[in-house]
């Protein structure tokens, strides 16, 4: 594995720039860094005009879309509504056989994140049910499997599918999939929550809350001789990471951004801060399809950037998270398994593409044309004191204000400085946010930074919503408190301010 990352590196540095790594690099910043203070359009011309919160605050398509492109946007907002079905009868057929939810917009309430189930505690396990934003994505890890170079043939270090399941876990199915549990997929997943507490040196305390999971009743248990139950999902090479779904405005302007930016921001020395971001590097569907060698591009998407593109996160989801088999993922998820053996032999038409090229070709670029929501309080004295400080906490070593994007095939996200507050890196962020589970190059306790653009909307978008990437902060006080690993040394930045400059630090992230 490292020296996997030396290889990276030595190749990332060829090929991006030729910055000697002693001195600090200030990056190439169109603005100087603290010019973000004052800013409100955060996404440049793609900046939604509408200012005011509300519920409704990440809907808008992004402004200056043309006439057919804001029409195909509109198809595509229909289609990511949709509830779809398992009924061939019905126009939006081609849910499951097993899935995590049945439409896009379940699990990104109106365009924003979803949220823990209700009623979660910390004394009692709560099964997940319909409707639920979060899932297990899972895979096998083994000395081997860790030490792999990337090749061609294991899809440039992708997870590996846990034996008769696949690299996530359908807690969801078709009513006939299951004669034992109707309706249940793959297996059920329960959750109650851990409960502890962030002490800050002046003594007060915040409570923290964490989910936890526990899978029952798969679909492959047996009785061992001796009794016990056994499933080759409870053996212990089975790794599981908590995803809960995220925010959709803003991601075409990501994906704009070139990609030798990102590989530049990976080199700048940020070791005072005990910071170095790396670039995650996995499997590119749509290179594959083009018969493109290596079939490989940065990741930028997904909460590990485990996914390159807005097409692929998009319909991946399609055929993952809904079981919806589209021109992309032409496959069902759990194509090769027992459990959809036995399904097809009850079902034997449940084999064509469900979703049409044209159904697939709006919901990828709604995902990418959704516009990022107009600041609010930028000149707020308060407010302004809070971005400086954010500055001084070196909060900007991750969450980098600014970028410039690129090209797009969609003119109005060419070109724009954007304010996204992320660098596309991920970073070892500790023992208590780490899932212990490899994405590509990510391991077990890395994660993209997350952007904080439209940030303060989140729960005025959906009340219920958390940050992180389990959704377990319930406030962003709490997320900043989780912060740790390489992110220990702003944390413990924030938590040494007195509390009313705490209080300025997160009234600018409410100011996003
Ligand atoms: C069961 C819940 C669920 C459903 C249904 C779902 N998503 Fe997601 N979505 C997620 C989760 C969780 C992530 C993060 C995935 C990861 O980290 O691997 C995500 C990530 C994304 C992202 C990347 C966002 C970013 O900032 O990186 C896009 C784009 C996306 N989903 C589009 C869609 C589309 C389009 C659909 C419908 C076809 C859909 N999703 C359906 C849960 C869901
Ligand atoms: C070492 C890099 C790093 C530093 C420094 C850092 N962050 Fe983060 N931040 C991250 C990563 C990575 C995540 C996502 C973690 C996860 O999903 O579990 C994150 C998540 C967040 C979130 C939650 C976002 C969401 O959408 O759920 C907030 C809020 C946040 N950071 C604020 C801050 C503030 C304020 C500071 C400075 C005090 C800071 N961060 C410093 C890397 C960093």
């Amino acid at each position: 594995m490292k020296k996997h990352w030396l290889y990276i590196l030595v190749l990332a540095s060829l090929v991006g720039c030729d910055s000697k790594k002693a001195a600090h690099v200030v990056p190439e910043h169109p603005l100087d860094p603290v010019d973000f203070e004052s800013v409100t359009d955060l996404g440049g011309s793609a900046t939604s005009k509408n200012a005011e919160p509300t519920s409704h605050g990440f809907r808008f398509p992004a402004p200056g879309l043309t006439s057919e492109e804001l029409e195909l946007h509109l198809k595509g907002d229909a289609d990511f509504e949709a509830n779809f079905s398992d009924d061939p009868h019905r126009p939006e057929f081609g849910l499951g056989p097993v899935f995590n939810n049945t439409s896009c917009m379940a699990c990104h309430n109106r365009d924003g994140r979803g949220s823990l189930p209700v009623g979660l505690r910390d004394d009692r396990w709560t099964r997940l049910h319909q409707n639920e934003a979060i899932f297990l994505r899972i895979s096998i890890e083994n000395e081997e499997i860790l030490s792999r170079l990337p090749s061609e043939e294991n899809k440039y270090n992708a997870p590996v599918a846990v034996p008769g399941f696949s690299t996530q876990l359908f807690h969801l199915g078709s009513y006939s999939l299951r004669e034992d549990i109707p309706g249940v997929g793959q297996a059920e997943v329960w959750m109650k929550l851990e409960k502890s507490f962030f002490t800050y040196p002046d003594g007060s305390k915040v409570e923290l809350i964490k989910p936890l999971f526990d899978i029952r009743n798969p679909y492959d248990q047996t009785l061992d001789p001796s009794g016990n139950w056994i499933s080759r999902l409870w053996e212990s090479d089975v790794r599981t990471s908590p995803r809960m779904g995220m925010p959709m405005f803003g991601l075409g302007l990501l994906e704009a951004i070139p990609e030798e930016e990102i590989l530049k921001q990976s080199q700048i020395d940020y070791s005072k801060e005990g910071v170095s971001g790396t670039v995650n590097y996995v499997f590119d569907v749509e290179k594959y399809q083009k018969g493109l060698s290596p079939a490989r591009s940065v990741g930028r998407f997904g909460l590990k950037a485990n996914t390159p593109s807005v097409l692929h996160q998009s319909l991946g989801a399609l055929n993952g998270d809904i079981g919806v088999t589209n021109t992309f993922f032409p496959d069902e998820s759990i194509k090769d398994t027992p459990l959809y053996s036995d399904y097809q032999s009850k079902n034997p038409n449940h084999k064509a593409i469900q979703a049409e090229d044209s159904v697939a070709e709006g919901l990828v670029f709604y995902s990418k044309t959704l516009a990022v929501p107009s600041r609010r309080n930028a000149d707020s004295p308060q407010v302004t004191r809070g971005a400086r400080l954010f500055q001084q906490a070196r909060c900007t070593t991750c969450h980098r204000p600014s970028f410039k994007t690129g090209p797009s095939d969609v003119k109005t996200l060419s070109h724009q400085v954007i304010f996204p507050f992320t660098d596309m890196l991920l970073h070892d962020m500790g023992e208590g946010l780490a899932d212990g589970r490899q994405d590509f190059l990510a391991n077990g306790r890395q994660w993209r930074t997350r952007p904080l653009w439209g940030i303060g909307l989140t729960q005025v978008v959906n009340p219920r919503a958390g940050f992180l990437h389990d959704g377990r902060a319930r406030t962003l006080e709490e997320a900043i408190l989780w912060h740790d690993g390489e992110g220990k040394f702003s944390r413990d930045k924030f938590a040494n301010l007195p509390k009313k400059d705490r209080e300025a630090l997160l009234q600018f992230l409410k100011s996003l």
